[in-house]
Order: structure tokens, then C-alpha cells, then sequence
């Protein structure tokens, strides 16, 4: 059993008092354990005061009214923009489109690049460890433009299969769109490397960066990265906007995504002419309080420090492995303790991970149950669904130690 609250110099129970939820008890006398920031994180105070505070004192319009407020609240969504730009090292603010979150910014970069720049035949590297949202745009775009999809394999251990990417580069693919981590697995993939190769076969890259930007520190400069796309609501920011940053001249060859106020320049009735960068992509009134809470959330992060919260999850992320491995009929999927982010997937011999989570959830542990918008992977590892324990920077080793014993508790229930 770890009591350890002092992790690496930071004592987490200070970073826990800053989330409100988690003094919470989910029925009478049992506190929630919350190990599912996998499918959202939970949000510090300084988040929701933010927000509060914006529609207290500064709610207007953006980019429209000259008045008080309107020059207030525009110049706080701009400020969410470039902390933005500095938290992911992007060279210019105007690289960072805002979105609803990570599956619209897939998907703009489906509508619009590659409406505009792929043709019959040609070929769309993906991998088979992909979210469905960096699926099923492609598949739509196939149906659609008769492209050629591909998929590196995952191998037993879950990590990526490059000797076979390489092999599929001599397709001479125009893109290779992948998740920098794993959903499901943890992997945490080298994109530098496949970036390079891609770049070398002539190909632009995307990269899901919806699990690795709120969990390390991640630099678009350092690898070269051409689209990056990411949700606040998984970094202690609200749910309702995301990010892509993308390589400027990419951004401005494209075509807009949606059309309606502020992506324009000038509307004849007959014709427009678009706006300029980031703008061209950002239609209607957008989520101007929702930025004002990611702006919160990268600031909370940086405070608390991008390393320390990867070497955290890391450290959480491989007790969890070594103890649930050590029961009897757990099969943890993915690489090993040591080697991963902190999300940790399982099965509990036949037993329907549904059920399990149930049980768990009787003593207040939150788990995510299901395939994880992750079929195909599931798939690849013949099953229909896993239960997934996931962790972020206010989880403890003893919570780890709460879900083994409540694993135990669904053996016994289920006599196995
Ligand atoms: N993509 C989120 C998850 O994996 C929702 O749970």
C-alpha cells in the first residue's frame, strides 16, 4: 500500500485542494476516486474562476464591438490564443486556430486540406491505434475522393510497427495523420521520427496530439509537426473548444471550413473574399469564454510544470501496471510499466468490462468501460472491450491501490 503524497517535491494534496470535484463523495461516506481524465479532466478552481470572472465583468462579442467590453473581451480571447501558441512553441499566434475540439480540428484538416489537395489513388497513412476521429474523416473523404487509406500495424506489445511504415512510404503517401499517444494503450509514439520519414517521402503530417499536449510538454518547432490538434477539456480547460496549429503556409493555401462572420474579408452578394489567418477558420461567434478558461488551464499547467506532470503520470501509470498485473486474471494491453503515459487498459478474465466498472464505481472509482472510440484497435487485439483507468496530475498511488482492492471485490462478487 502507498501512502505517498509528496511526489517527486510537489505535494499533490495541495494540487488536489485546487480541484473542487474531488472533495466530493459520489454516495454518502464514499469519496470519488477519479481515474478517467482519459475522457475529460477534472478543473482546478483558477479554470472556473476565470470563466466566472469573464461573464461577471467582461462578456461582449470579439472582434466586432469598439466599445469597453468588446475591446476587453477581445483582447482576452487573443491572449488565450498566443498562451496557446507559447505553451505548444508555435512560431506565431496566428498559427492557432480555435475549434470546438480535437475531432472538428481533425476533421477541418479533412474538409479543407485534403478536399483540396488530394486526388484519386492517393494514399492516406493512419495507424491502427487511431480514435475515430482520426478515422472516420478519412473514411468519409474516401468515399467521397476514391483515396487509398493504409494503417501502420500495431504489434502484440502495442507500440507501432515503423519497419512496416517504412514500407509503406515507398507508396509515396501525401499525408500520415497519427495520435502521438494512445487512448487505449499509452503508447507514447516517436513523432519526430515518423515525422522525419514523412517529410522525407514528401508526405505533410497531422498529429492527434489530444492525449500528449495536456501530458507532456510538446514543441511543434522541435518536431516539425505540419497540423497539430488538441481539446481544452482534457487539460483542466473547458469542454467546447480545441486547438489545431498548423504550418502557415499550409493554413493560408487552404480553403475556409465553415462560412458566416469573421472569416471574411469582404461579402458581395455573389462572392466573398476570405480573412486572413487564423481567422479564415473561425466562424460565427466563437467559445470566448471557453478560451478564457483555456488560457486558465495553460497557465495552472505551466505552474505546475509540464515535467513534473509527465514524470508523475508516468511513475502512477507503472504501479498501476506492476499491482494489476499481479492479480490473478487482469491482462493489462500495451507496453510495459515504465514505458507508457498514464492511461492503463485491461480485461478481468471474461468478465464484461461494463460490470466491472460498475462495481468499481460502488466505491466511488470512475473508470471508462467500453472500446474507447478505439474499435479497430480493440479489434486487433481480438476484444470487444477493455476497462481503462487513466490518471493525470492530481491522481495518488493510494487511489491505485483503492482500485486494486475494488478489483478484487468484482473477483469475489463474480467468484473468480
Ligand atoms: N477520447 C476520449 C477517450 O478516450 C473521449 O475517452
Amino acid at each position: 500500500m502507498r501512502e505517498k503524497m509528496v511526489m517527486n517535491g510537489v505535494d499533490i494534496s495541495r494540487i488536489r485542494e485546487d480541484f473542487p470535484i474531488l472533495k466530493r463523495e459520489v454516495n454518502p461516506g464514499v469519496p470519488l476516486i477519479y481515474l478517467d481524465s482519459t475522457a475529460t479532466s477534472q478543473k482546478p478552481a483558477q479554470v472556473i474562476d476565470a470563466m466566472d470572472d469573464f461573464y461577471r465583468r467582461s462578456n461582449a462579442n470579439i472582434h466586432r464591438g469598439i466599445h469597453k467590453l468588446a475591446e476587453e473581451s477581445t483582447g482576452l480571447y487573443e491572449h488565450a490564443r498566443n498562451r496557446v501558441a507559447e505553451f505548444i512553441h508555435a512560431p506565431s499566434a496566428r498559427q492557432v486556430i480555435f475549434t470546438r475540439n480535437a475531432t472538428e480540428s481533425l476533421n477541418l484538416v479533412a474538409y479543407t486540406w485534403g478536399r483540396a489537395n488530394l486526388h484519386p489513388g492517393d494514399v492516406v497513412i493512419l495507424t491502427e491505434m487511431e480514435h475515430h476521429s482520426n478515422l472516420v474523416p478519412w473514411h468519409m473523404l474516401a468515399a467521397e475522393k476514391n483515396i487509398q487509406l493504409e494503417f501502420i500495424p500495431v504489434t502484440s506489445q502495442g507500440y507501432l510497427d515503423l519497419g512496416e511504415y517504412q514500407r509503406l512510404l515507398n507508396l509515396g503517401p501525401k499525408l500520415v495523420s497519427f495520435t502521438h499517444m494512445s487512448n487505449v494503450l499509452g503508447t507514447i509514439n516517436p513523432v519526430k521520427e515518423i515525422v522525419r520519414l514523412a517529410h522525407q517521402a514528401g508526405a505533410v503530417t497531422l498529429v492527434d496530439g489530444a492525449q500528449s499536449v495536456p501530458h507532456f510538454s510538446v514543441d511543434v518547432m522541435d518536431l516539425q509537426v505540419d497540423f497539430l490538434a488538441f481539446s481544452a477539456h482534457k487539460m483542466c480547460g473547458p469542454t467546447g473548444i480545441g486547438v489545431l496549429y498548423g504550418r502557415k503556409d499550409l493554413l493560408e493555401s487552404m480553403p475556409p471550413f465553415l462560412g458566416g462572420g469573421d472569416m471574411i474579408k469582404r461579402v458581395h452578394l455573389r462572392s466573398f473574399a476570405p480573412n486572413e489567418i487564423p481567422y479564415k477558420f473561425e466562424a460565427g461567434t466563437p467559445a470566448i469564454a471557453e478560451a478564457v478558461g483555456l488560457g486558465a488551464a495553460i497557465d495552472y499547467l505551466s505552474f505546475v510544470g509540464m515535467d513534473w506532470i509527465a514524470g508523475h503520470e508516468k511513475e502512477i501509470a507503472a504501479y498501476a501496471v506492476e499491482r494489476l498485473e499481479e492479480i490473478p486474471g487482469v491482462t493489462v494491453i500495451g507496453p510495459p510499466a515504465g514505458d507508457r503515459g498514464g492511461v492503463v487498459s485491461f480485461t478481468l478474465q471474461d468478465i464484461h468490462p461494463h460490470d466491472i466498472s460498475q462495481i468499481l464505481d460502488s466505491d466511488g472509482i470512475a473508470v471508462r468501460a467500453g472500446h474507447h472510440c478505439a474499435m479497430p484497435l480493440h479489434d486487433r487485439f481480438g476484444l470487444p472491450a477493455t476497462a481503462r483507468a487513466s490518471f493525470y496530475l492530481y491522481n495518488t498511488l493510494s487511489e491505485v491501490d483503492s482500485l486494486v482492492n475494488s478489483i478484487y471485490k468484482v473477483k469475489r462478487v463474480f467468484g473468480s
